[in-house]
């Protein structure tokens, strides 16, 4: 396994206060009204946020897109270490979500849509393709065609030499559909590390660095 990218974050503001934050019990509500697209049981902790943003070089970065932002805890990551002049954008399903990632996040373009309309996006945000796709989508709900589907999206909108970076949390890849999706990075990008586990998150995860 190569060593990760050196980064150096590059800050532009601090975080938001608490209030402005969404709650974990917030979240909790969403996981229960919409469990079948949520796939957690709580938001990302810090930690994990901090890891996902190591892995990203942001002075090569033009167009940073994530999905499945959530409550925004990667996303307030990404926007502290990006470069002025990155374009970035969230797709996120869940209109409460998206909600709560604007309110977080002021100054990212969040929209309610799916991970499948990333072209549209980037079309719209006059991009032709994504340096980076940083996603915590719940890929070890979505079956095999749905995954197939969207990781078809990933690489056709993933610039060449591009990264994406998935989380996936640890004992996912026991089941079938997680080993399914871990199975298949490799035969998708010519080159793919595991990170972690980080422990310090519910549950433990790992985070994925896949080349084009
Ligand atoms: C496991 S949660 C992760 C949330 C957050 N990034 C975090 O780490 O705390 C997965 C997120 O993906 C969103 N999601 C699920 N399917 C999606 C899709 N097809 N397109 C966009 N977002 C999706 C869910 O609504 C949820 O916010």
């Amino acid at each position: 396994m190569s060593p990760p990218v050196a980064n150096q974050p590059h800050r532009l503001s601090t975080p938001l206060p608490l209030n402005k934050r969404s709650t974990p019990s917030g979240f909790i509500k969403q996981v229960v009204q919409r469990p079948q697209t949520t796939g957690a049981i709580a938001p990302s902790s810090r930690a994990v946020a901090d890891e996902v943003t190591r892995l990203v070089d942001f002075t090569s970065a033009s167009t940073i897109v994530e999905l499945g932002p959530g409550t925004g805890v990667f996303t307030e990551q990404l926007m502290q270490c990006m470069q002025p002049d990155t374009t970035f954008f969230a797709l996120e399903i869940n209109p409460i979500f998206a909600e709560a990632t604007r309110n977080r996040c002021p100054q990212a373009r969040v929209y309610t849509d799916s991970a499948m309309s990333i072209q549209h996006y980037l079309h719209t945000n006059n991009c032709s393709d994504a340096e980076y796709i940083v996603s915590s989508l719940p890929w070890t709900i979505f079956n095999e065609t749905e995954q197939r589907r969207l990781l078809d999206t990933v690489m056709d909108n993933l610039a060449p030499g591009g990264t994406f970076i998935s989380i996936v949390y640890l004992g996912s890849q026991l089941r079938s559909r997680g080993r399914h999706f871990t199975q298949t990075l490799p035969k998708r990008f010519s080159r793919v590390e595991r990170h972690g586990p980080i422990w310090f998150n519910l549950p433990p995860t790992l985070v994925y660095r896949c080349i084009k």
